[in-house]
């Protein structure tokens, strides 16, 4: 058979080439027909949009032509013809098929449309093929560059953070170890503690919680960086909005103080969902119509107005005179819950909300620390039907003050002694904050879960694929 170069079927509708020969490869997602002629629907990947390819049943035979079913992989060359049918613009007048692989139709899982996002989750190597999915991971693919894009035009620099570490950035305790140590024969101290030094690396060592504490190196010698890697917390929560393994994109800004990182974080965040409008729109539409009828409001709503700005203190006051009755108690000093949130967001303001000076007890020991002597400089940027998207600060930059607080806390100092001496050589202000990569991806496509925005989730008890 002869090979005609393979086109996308995003670029063969881009074009519209009619009359021209074509070669489509992809996956049937739907075949039938009557005696005379069978309609395939091909998708590969490569767009929402499936083409149409016409084949006549007399040509191809029906022995071939039963076995293509949903799921197959075939290759197929022919016309591209202006579509009579409604639904396409364009379709193939089949001149050759080749199947590469069958799906029996008997087993294959995707056999019918419709399936519930659980079972789908059940099924994670073959649910990139449905539309909903297809679309997700495009869009996905398109924030990550999007990510990059935004950054390297603002002259920030990509800046490469370990994986493994023997810090704990956030301080919360939710670390998975490292360690080459066989769980068997664990080596012992004569205290009786775990012998680390005989370890891979001779100390403790865990999976990042986030690149921020070398970020901040980062920034106080290029200036501006970010990072963009996963990030592993090992806490139990079983929420539509937490991943055990989750992507973080955490910008660092020398010389800038928590204002500015406020600005940042709200350009930032509009850039994407711009560029996310711009780029994305067929599977916006798809999304749209399919699992949330206001998407497409709401990010143009979201794009197009000021977010709302004000005190963790403020916010406090608003929820405790709202007379709604929350689930978790509302009160000064109390970690925000995603409930009281929304409620800030979705009832209060009805816009985005950036709130800032948060009681030094609830957040980490590496934010600046305010003159009231209670508060310090963070600021968590939260969205509607989301929650916290970003949450970041000014960092304490004082190598006294910074002490201090370790030394209240009671850390140990010896996994991060590098990140305080930074502040004692030509220390200065600067500021940072961390993207949930996956949350954004909730947050453009609408969807509910954040299972079901990461190709292979890791949550409590699931790491099948
Ligand atoms: O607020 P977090 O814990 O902040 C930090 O890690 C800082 N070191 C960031 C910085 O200042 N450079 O996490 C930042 C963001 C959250 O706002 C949220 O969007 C996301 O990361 N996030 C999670 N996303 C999915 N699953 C989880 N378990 C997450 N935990 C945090
Ligand atoms: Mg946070």
């Amino acid at each position: 058979m002869d090979t005609i170069r393979r086109t996308k079927i995003v670029e063969l509708i881009r074009n519209k080439d009619f009359g021209s020969k074509v070669a489509v490869k992809g996956w049937v997602r739907t075949s039938r027909g009557n005696k005379f002629v069978t309609f395939i629907h091909l998708n590969d990947g490569s767009t929402i949009n499936n083409i149409q390819i016409v084949a006549d049943v007399e040509k191809f035979g029906e022995d071939l032509l039963k076995q293509i079913t949903t799921g197959a992989a075939i290759y197929a060359t022919g016309t591209l013809v202006e579509s009579q049918g409604k639904g396409q613009s364009c379709e193939i007048q089949a001149e050759q098929i080749k199947i590469y692989g069958l799906a029996d139709p008997a087993t294959y899982p995707l056999q019918k449309k419709g399936h519930s996002f659980e079972f789908l989750r059940e099924i994670a190597h073959l649910r990139p093929r449905t539309n909903t999915f297809g679309a997700i991971l495009r869009i996905r693919h398109h924030m990550a560059y999007a990510i990059h894009k935004y950054f390297n035009d603002r002259g920030f620099f990509y800046f490469h953070t370990p994986i493994i570490t023997a810090s704990d950035c956030e301080g919360a305790g939710s670390l998975f170890q490292a360690t080459t140590l066989d769980p068997y024969n664990i080596p012992r101290t004569e205290a009786g503690t775990v012998d680390y030094s005989q370890d891979f690396f001779g100390k403790q060592t865990n999976l990042t919680v986030s690149g921020q504490l070398e970020g901040e190196l980062g920034a106080m010698s290029l200036g501006a960086i970010y990072t963009f890697g996963p990030t592993f917390r090992a806490e139990n929560s079983n929420t539509p909005r937490h991943l055990a393994e989750f992507w973080m994109i955490e910008p660092e800004v020398a010389f800038n103080d928590n204002n500015d990182n406020q600005d940042l974080a709200e350009d930032f965040l509009k850039y994407l969902i711009q560029y996310a409008l711009d780029n994305c729109m067929d599977d916006i539409k798809f999304l749209n119509e399919m699992i949330d009828k206001d998407l497409i409001e709401r990010l143009n709503f979201v794009v197009s107005n000021d977010f709302k700005r004000l005190t963790y203190t403020e916010a406090i006051k608003i929820l405790e005179e709202s007379g709604h009755k929350f689930e978790f108690p509302v009160f000064w000093g109390a970690d925000l819950q995603s409930e009281h949130e929304r409620y800030l967001v979705e009832q209060h303001f009805k816009r985005p909300v950036i709130l800032t000076d948060y009681p030094i007890e609830i957040k980490s020991f590496y934010m600046k620390q305010n003159d009231d002597g209670k508060t310090v400089r963070a600021m968590d940027v939260l969205f509607p039907k989301i929650g916290e998207i970003i949450g970041g600060s000014e960092r304490e930059e004082d190598y006294d003050k910074l002490m201090a607080r370790v030394n209240q806390l009671g850390m140990n100092i010896d996994p991060i002694w590098w990140y305080t001496e930074i502040r004692k050589y030509g220390t200065a202000p600067h500021a940072g904050f961390g993207l949930g990569f996956e949350r954004l991806i909730l947050f453009v496509t609408g969807m509910a879960n954040i299972r079901d925005v990461i190709p292979f989730p890791r949550t409590p008890k699931n790491a099948e694929f």
